[in-house]
C-alpha cells in the first residue's frame, strides 16, 4: 500500500457554530501528517445524524478515502449521535478496533466507559469513531495506526506482503 489517504470529520454543535475552536480535528491532522498519511479533506458538522452520514458516504463512495476518522459525539449526551450515524452507513463492523481503543483508553481513564465508538468498513473505506477530546482522539489514533497499512491492503484484497498469502474471496471446500 502506498500513501494512505485520510479524511477527518469533527462532530460538534459548538465548533460548527464557531462557539468553540475545533482542537481535535487539527490535533489529528498533525498526528496523521507525522504518521505519513495524506489528508484529503477535513470538515466540521453539527451533531446531526443526516449530516454525519452524508459526509461519511461522500468521502467513502465519491472520494474513496482509505481511512475516515470522526472525532466527537460518541458520549451519553442527548445530542451524541455519531455511533448511530456511523453504523447506519457501514457495510461491515470492525469490533476488534473498538476493543483495542477501549482497552487502551480504560488504562488511561475510567471515563473511556462513557464513549460508544463504532468502527467498520464501507466500500473501500475504514471508518472509526474517536472521542471529541483532542488528547483522547490522538491517544486513539496511536493505538490503531500500526494496523492501518495491513487493514487497507485487506480491504483492497491485495496480496499479504507479510505472510505471503493472497487474500481472495475463493474458498476451497
Ligand atoms: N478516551 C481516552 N483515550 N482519553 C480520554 O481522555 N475521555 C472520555 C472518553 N474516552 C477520554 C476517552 C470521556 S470524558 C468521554 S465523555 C467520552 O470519551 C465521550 O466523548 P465524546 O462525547 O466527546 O465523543
Amino acid at each position: 500500500m502506498a500513501e494512505i489517504s485520510f479524511a477527518i470529520l469533527t462532530i460538534s454543535d459548538r465548533s460548527y457554530a464557531q462557539l468553540r475552536p475545533d482542537l481535535s480535528g487539527p490535533a489529528l491532522v498533525k498526528e496523521i501528517s507525522e504518521f505519513g498519511g495524506k489528508i484529503i479533506e477535513t470538515r466540521i458538522v453539527p451533531d446531526e445524524i443526516t449530516q454525519i452520514s452524508e459526509t461519511l458516504i461522500y468521502w467513502s463512495d465519491v472520494l474513496g478515502v482509505n481511512v475516515i476518522l470522526t472525532t466527537g459525539g460518541t458520549g451519553f449526551a442527548p445530542r451524541d449521535v455519531t455511533p448511530e450515524a456511523t453504523i447506519a452507513i457501514l457495510d461491515k463492523q470492525a469490533p476488534g478496533i473498538i476493543q483495542a481503543i477501549l482497552e487502551s483508553s480504560l488504562k488511561i481513564t475510567p471515563h473511556a466507559m462513557l464513549s460508544r465508538p463504532m468502527a467498520g468498513i464501507r466500500k473501500k473505506s475504514l471508518i472509526v469513531n474517536f472521542p471529541g477530546n483532542p488528547k483522547a482522539a490522538v491517544e486513539n489514533f496511536r493505538v490503531i495506526k500500526f494496523v492501518l497499512p495491513h487493514a487497507i491492503d485487506l480491504i483492497h484484497d491485495l496480496p499479504d506482503a507479510e505472510s505471503g498469502h493472497a487474500h481472495t474471496n475463493h474458498h476451497s471446500g
